[in-house]
């Protein structure tokens, strides 16, 4: 694997570690802090905040993380209030998530859904808080936010996948489907990256920018299926057959796993083709990396 683009992701990765745990340090004492860390400081590839981080080091003149850092944060808050609810009995019922108990098996259903609903609102607090990009950036950031975790986004995704079980007739709904649930906050990453680096919207990039996040995220959520029928629940640090346990529709529903494979491969393909122009007038190539390593990632 490129070892440029591993370096990065190590270097990203500590300062957002160090970032997060910044900011649920020093909060009120009233219990919250404690299961929020929990799931927030566990790990995680934190692969949404390096497609912030890079898709900003892609269109900003200047490279200052600071200016980054807050929205990046935000997104990983989002994201990992999002898998605390999946892993409810009232959802998956699940029980390990990056490789510890999940957040319900150690506090209790009722303060995992608050650590849940915390996240999901200090998030707000903290994108909005970014005082060193300009604030038409701050607002179209917190639209971005809002759009692709809610409604039209995840949390719509969620709401297809817990109602339509194994009833989804064809593939295209499906890949709707994984578009929303799972693909939206991949866009969400490549939106707030780029607003941090400038706020004057460019329809052909946005248009870009979103087709190379949707073809990844649809990718990354059938890697994800595949991962739920072929890998371990040691490597995967989260329960195998629990698409099969709730009786799911996955892309497993209507292709064999060498299929659903080369489709990962071919939607991973275009998306890097979406954004190649980019990368190839700056130099960095960390989204292509990211896409190409995700391909046949084991966790
Ligand atoms: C898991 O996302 C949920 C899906 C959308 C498939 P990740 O695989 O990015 O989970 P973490 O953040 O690394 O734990
Ligand atoms: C969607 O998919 C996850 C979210 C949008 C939170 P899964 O339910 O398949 O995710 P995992 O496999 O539990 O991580
Ligand atoms: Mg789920
Ligand atoms: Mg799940
Ligand atoms: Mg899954």
């Amino acid at each position: 694997m490129n070892s440029e683009y591993l370096e990065r992701l190590n270097e990203n990765n500590l300062l957002v570690e160090k970032a997060l745990n910044e900011y649920l340090t020093n909060k009120d004492d009233n219990g919250l802090a404690e299961p929020m860390k929990y799931s927030l400081m566990s790990g995680g590839k934190r692969i949404r905040p390096f497609i912030v981080i890079e898709a900003y080091r892609l269109f900003s003149q200047k490279f200052e993380i600071n200016r980054v850092l807050p929205f990046a944060c935000a997104l990983e808050m989002i994201h990992t209030y999002s898998l605390i609810h999946d892993d409810l009995p009232c959802m998956d019922n699940d029980d390990m998530r990056r490789g510890k108990p999940t957040n319900h098996k150690v506090f209790g259903e009722a303060k995992a859904l608050l650590a849940g609903d915390t996240l999901l609102t200090y998030a707000f607090e903290v994108l909005a808080s970014n005082t060193l990009v300009s604030d038409k950036s701050v607002r179209l950031a917190t639209v971005a936010l809002s759009n692709c975790a809610g409604f039209s986004g995840m949390a719509g995704g969620q709401m297809i996948d817990l109602s339509s079980g194994a009833s989804i007739s064809n593939f295209d709904l499906l890949k709707n489907m994984h578009s929303l649930k799972t693909g939206a906050l991949i866009r969400c990453a490549m939106l707030l990256g780029y607003y941090a680096a400038c706020d004057d919207a460019d329809e052909h990039i946005i248009q870009n920018i979103e087709e190379y996040a949707t073809k990844l995220g649809i990718a990354f959520q059938i890697r994800d299926d595949i991962l739920d029928r072929i890998s371990s629940r040691e490597v995967l640090g989260k329960p195998i057959g629990s698409d099969d346990k709730n009786n799911k529709s996955t892309a497993l529903s209507f292709m064999s796993v060498e299929e659903a494979q080369i489709l990962v491969d071919n939607l991973t393909n275009e998306a890097i083709a979406a954004i190649y122009e980019y990368c190839k007038k700056t130099g960095h190539n960390s989204l292509i990396e990211l896409a190409k390593f995700m391909i046949n990632r084991d966790k």
